[in-house]
């Protein structure tokens, strides 16, 4: 039976799995932990829930033995832009956070440890057309060497010390239960909120800047399926990449005029966070998660924009 820890619980990501993983093994078994209020309440009302600075590792530790955790997702992280321009937040969160949580995990028999990588491990070095698996990882951001950081003690910590650790490297994600927040890729999803509600959007990226991205339905699906994966297929641990679509920002606003006709997209490039994307590969080539643990997206770009215009006008009380 799987006792499971969410970190991170009130992020992008925890706020779409944890209704997942509830569904399927219990409301009781999985543990929601945010960051002090950002927890939504479908969340906190659902299953239980408790907070979690992942700065301190007797919280973890408390949290891992109150509720006989065997499986803790470290969603924690602070994102691309946002860490630039808050490096020592970063080194306590996305460094110092990730030691505290395998370290916990291995000292209270925690199973296994799910860590969430990125695209963002990627450099200029890397070739950034269908990026191989196993390439030259030379990130130049905080937050890209902090997922370059957490995928090699995540592989160091399942080779050396026993620990059952798992990852993958996502694109960006796009999803409308949360707002946008901190990340380069966010523009992906504040273009959805701004069409609906303003019909124009000002995008902080040049109109060509191609990124690869993943609908979080897929992504869920992706980390729900290596958790589950049979270990012995599984060669790689913490890095493994999962491809989906790409697109540039003059694109996805195409698509979305073609469903709102008054649809306007303007370019402000905020410098930074184009020098970020500039960094990142195109696409991916993922052939080594289809491989190993059967890796399969369902949503292409025209799913997952309408998609996100019907549960975004719904969220919004457009319909
Ligand atoms: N979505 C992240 C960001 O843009 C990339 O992993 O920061």
């Amino acid at each position: 039976m799987k006792k499971i820890l969410v970190i991170g619980a009130g992020g992008q990501i925890g706020s779409d799995l944890i209704p997942i993983l509830r569904k399927k093994y219990g409301n009781d078994n999985v543990i929601s932990a945010g960051y002090e209020n950002d927890l939504p309440s479908y969340i906190k009302d659902n299953g239980p829930h408790t907070y979690i600075d992942v700065r301190n590792k007797k919280q973890i530790e408390q949290v891992i033995c109150q509720y006989n955790i065997n499986t803790i997702f470290n969603l924690a992280s602070i994102l691309s832009a946002l860490a630039e321009k808050k490096l020592l937040l970063s080194y306590e969160v996305n460094f110092t956070g990730l030691i505290n949580v395998l370290e916990a995990s291995k000292e209270n028999n925690v199973k296994q440890v799910i860590l969430v990588s990125s695209i963002a491990a990627f450099g200029s070095y890397t070739p950034n057309e269908l990026t191989p698996n196993d390439t030259i990882q030379n990130p130049n951001t905080i937050y890209g060497i902090s997922k370059v950081f957490t995928e090699l003690l995540g592989n160091y910590y399942a080779e050396k010390k026993g620990l059952d650790v798992r990852g993958i490297r996502l694109p960006g994600v796009i999803s409308w239960k949360r707002e946008p927040t901190a990340g380069t890729t966010d523009y992906a999803v504040d273009i959805f909120y701004k069409a609906i509600l303003e019909k124009e959007y000002t995008c902080f990226l040049n109109e060509n800047t191609r990124l690869p991205m993943i609908y979080m339905p897929d992504a869920i699906n992706a980390l729900i399926n290596l958790l589950n994966a049979d270990i012995s297929y599984l060669k790689h641990k913490v890095d493994f990449n999962i491809n989906s679509m790409s697109f540039t920002p003059k694109e996805i606003a195409n698509l979305i005029k073609q469903r709102i006709p008054e649809f306007n997209i303007y370019y402000e490039i905020d410098p930074l966070r184009q020098s970020i994307a500039d960094s990142w590969p195109n696409s991916l080539d993922d052939t080594v998660a289809r491989k190993e643990w059967n890796w399969n997206p369902k949503y292409n770009i025209n799913d997952m924009i309408d998609d996100m215009l019907f549960n975004l006008n719904i969220k919004l009380n457009k319909k």
